[in-house]
């Protein structure tokens, strides 16, 4: 019986050390604790003994069990592979992780640079650190002009560059220049990103925003053409049937200018709603202002060291924000920026 009992120790001890697996786990406590374990074997023997011989072997053999039962559960506890193994089932569903998306501009701004990219343009991006001369002066913005305040761009506090005090970008326009002045024409791009102007943020106004610039430069360009992507480009983005409203406008960097407005894309240009109220989004006017263009100003032509007698070109700027408001009627601008989950996950890609 004693020996018997060793060897069982001894061999228990040999299993418990070459474990690898789970089932190993399950094999050992059938093989020394189950029904018809070794152990049970022993306990098998008992009444066979000697009177005086039964209590202590009975006493001795629960008290080999219960040292077996407690190695091996310090075992399982120490072991690293139950967690990998035994909770490991892939049948079960798994937890619920949010995954994450784009930012709702990043997609907007993406699928205007694309509309662009199918017509041929290429899509580059300027500087957000600009200076007065790319910012302004090649843009012929003069010098008093009040988009050149304070308040309206902000200055950086570093010390000047050849091209004036250095700033913020408050438009995508200077990109323009910086292109014409690498690049000769024939040309055509769609520069997209953040812009910045010292603006008291409200349900429409933020202190960094997005713009798209577009221009194409070539010895052929008249404002047909403009017309004509501008309608494709508004077709694509809203839907088929939106219609466009070119208006005079003033930029010191175009002339002609116009600001372009599409037919309301909520009420279809009927300035109604399905009940007859105002409609809430074009504010029963039935047009929506989205972007500003023109034939680009001469004096910017010449900016860049481009032949304005030979060459003619075409510009166009919008806001991101504004456009993905409108697109998908969202009446605060402060929603992009707030990061609020609830917010950006309606919007999955
Ligand atoms: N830079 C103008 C702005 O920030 C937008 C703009 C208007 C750009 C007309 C253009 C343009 O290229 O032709 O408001």
């Amino acid at each position: 019986m004693k020996e018997r009992l060793k060897h069982i120790e001894e061999e228990f001890k040999k299993d418990l050390g070459n474990v690898q697996l789970v089932q190993d786990f399950e094999d050992i406590k059938i093989k020394y604790l189950g029904r018809k374990s070794l152990l049970s074997q022993l306990f098998a023997k008992i009444p066979d003994l000697a009177k005086e011989e039964k209590g202590i072997w009975g006493k001795k053999l629960n008290l080999f069990k219960n040292k077996i039962t407690s190695l091996l559960e310090e075992r399982i506890k120490e072991s690293t592979i139950l967690g990998k193994e035994k909770n490991f089932d892939v049948t079960f569903p798994s937890a619920d992780l949010k995954k994450g998306s784009r930012h709702i501009l990043s997609k907007v701004s993406e699928q205007i640079c694309y509309i662009f990219e199918k017509l041929g343009f290429s899509v580059v991006e300027g500087n957000e650190i600009e200076d007065e001369w790319h910012n302004f002066a090649a843009l012929n913005i003069p010098l008093e002009h009040p988009s050149r305040d304070v308040f309206d761009t902000f200055y950086l506090d570093i010390p000047k560059g050849v091209g004036g005090k250095f700033l913020l970008r408050s438009h995508t326009s200077p990109s323009q220049i910086r292109i014409m002045q690498k690049v000769k024409p024939p040309l055509a791009v769609i520069s997209p990103g953040r812009v910045y102007r010292p603006d008291q943020a409200d349900a429409t106004h933020s202190f960094m925003f997005y713009q798209i610039e577009g221009f194409a430069v070539s010895e052929e360009i008249n404002f047909s053409h403009l017309k004509g992507i501008l309608l494709h480009f508004a077709r694509e983005l809203f839907s088929d049937d939106v219609k466009l409203r070119f208006r005079p406008h003033f930029f010191p960097f175009t002339e002609p200018s116009a600001e372009v407005d599409v037919s309301c894309i909520i009420c279809d240009g009927k300035s109604k709603s399905d009940t007859g109220k105002k409609c809430s989004v074009c504010k029963g006017k039935g047009w929506l202002e989205i972007l500003g263009c023109g034939m680009i100003h001469p004096n910017v032509l010449v900016s860049c060291g481009i032949d304005q007698k030979r060459y003619k070109g075409f510009a166009f700027g919008m806001g991101v924000d504004r456009i993905a408001m409108l697109k998908y009627g969202i009446d605060d601008i402060r929603l992009f920026y707030e990061n609020d989950i609830r917010f950006l996950e309606q919007f999955p890609i």
